[in-house]
């Protein structure tokens, strides 16, 4: 559906995207995901031609549009700050594209009315100038006004930003349904990990302008294929080669202790795991209990590493701090990184890296 290939972007001397590489499919929720300043912006507008790369190509439908302006490529666009015209209403502020391509009279109408309920804009609403309207409600009417004009590619860059958390995880469901609805193929930007694994189909994590892994939700939280990757996605505890040279000990198992190695925080454990398995107990001092109504956070430190974990408020041992406890991990939820390139290591090569033991 959508193809970046060899894409090339340079501010001046500054290569924001050195070299990008995507393939957006038919009907997907597809996100761009990765800290303020990696580009994620700058390849939504070179997607959407607001941006002329210095190199490769853009296609659409099998067709390359890379020359095309950004009128021209039917695309609908999301803007962070919704960009909307404030001393028109909210009808004006929708029908405004309609306008642009000369649409008029009863048809345009009734598509206004019809995009303005489905992303539930009352008639009442409608009437009233944009700035009467609260940040949710503009958001709404920033994608109506996209949507209205029937794009094939929705583009939408961090839309959730601006509103309060409770508003964001409202809207984060409202508009994945829109898009299931719709079934429109939407390219998502943004920073926020949990927004990302929650409403995409694929992620594409970006650094640095260079994108480091594309997967499902599951796949780049269970198996980050770096360690940008691992550090940006889900909380992890930092290992030491201690700590894993004990895992190695206790369970014969071949960790390398010369990689990064993090473990995350649902992966560690108090309480030994029911059946035994291949956990392994190391013994370690709580140093800190933080309580968050549903879990309890702890730190506990074993091997000079600090194990970050949870223990459900619940159930399980609840020790207190300066208690001296034991800390299960399993061998296989270790994640290990090459020190220097950061690339996931292989079973092989976490044998060769391995130690012998004393
Ligand atoms: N028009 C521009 N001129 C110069 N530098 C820019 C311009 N737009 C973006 N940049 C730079 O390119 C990098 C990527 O920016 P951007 O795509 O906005 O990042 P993101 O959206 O991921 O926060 C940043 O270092 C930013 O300062
Ligand atoms: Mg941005």
């Amino acid at each position: 559906m959508i193809r970046l290939d060899s894409i090339k972007v340079s501010f001046g001397d500054f290569n924001a995207i050195p070299h990008l590489d995507l393939h957006v499919r038919p009907g997907e929720f597809f996100t761009l995901l990765g800290p303020s300043g990696c580009g994620k912006t700058t390849a939504l507008r070179t997607l959407a031609g607001f941006i002329q790369p210095a190199g490769g190509t853009v296609t659409v439908d099998g067709k390359d549009v890379t020359r095309l302006p950004s009128d021209k490529r039917q695309v609908g666009m999301v803007f962070q700050n919704y960009a909307l015209f404030p001393s028109m209403s909210v009808w004006e502020n929708i029908a405004f594209g309609l306008r642009v391509r000369k649409e008029k009279g009863a048809d345009s109408d009734r598509m206004v009315r019809d995009i303005a309920h489905r992303v539930e804009l009352s008639d009442e609403q409608l009437a009233k100038n944009v700035a009467e309207l609260s940040g949710g409600q503009q958001q709404r009417v920033a994608v109506a006004r996209a949507l209205v004009l029937r794009p094939k590619i929705l583009l939408l860059d961090e839309p959730l930003s601006n509103l309060d958390a409770k508003l964001r995880h409202q809207l984060r469901q409202q508009l994945k349904d829109l898009q299931s609805e719709f079934g429109i193929t939407t390219v998502y930007v943004t920073h926020d990990q949990d927004e990302a694994l929650a409403m995409s189909d694929r992620v594409a994590v970006f650094n640095k302008g260079v994108v480091e892994q594309v997967g499902t939700p599951q796949e780049i939280y269970d198996h980050a294929a770096t360690e940008f990757v691992c550090n940006f996605i889900g909380d992890s505890s930092t290992l030491t080669p201690e700590f894993v040279a004990q895992v190695n000990a206790a369970s014969g198992a071949q960790l390398s202790t010369r990689a990064s190695s993090y473990l995350r925080v649902e992966k560690a454990s108090l309480d030994a795991p029911a059946g035994g398995g291949t956990a392994v107990g190391l013994p370690g001092k709580v140093l800190s209990r933080t309580y968050h109504g549903l879990h309890s956070r702890y730190v506990v430190r074993s091997h000079g590493a600090d194990i970050r974990l949870l223990v459900r408020e619940d159930g399980g041992a609840h020790p207190e701090p300066g208690t001296e406890t034991t800390v299960y991990v399993r061998p296989d939820h270790i994640l290990q990184y090459h020190s220097e390139t950061g690339a996931a290591l292989q079973e092989q090569d976490r044998q060769d890296q391995a130690v012998a033991l004393p």
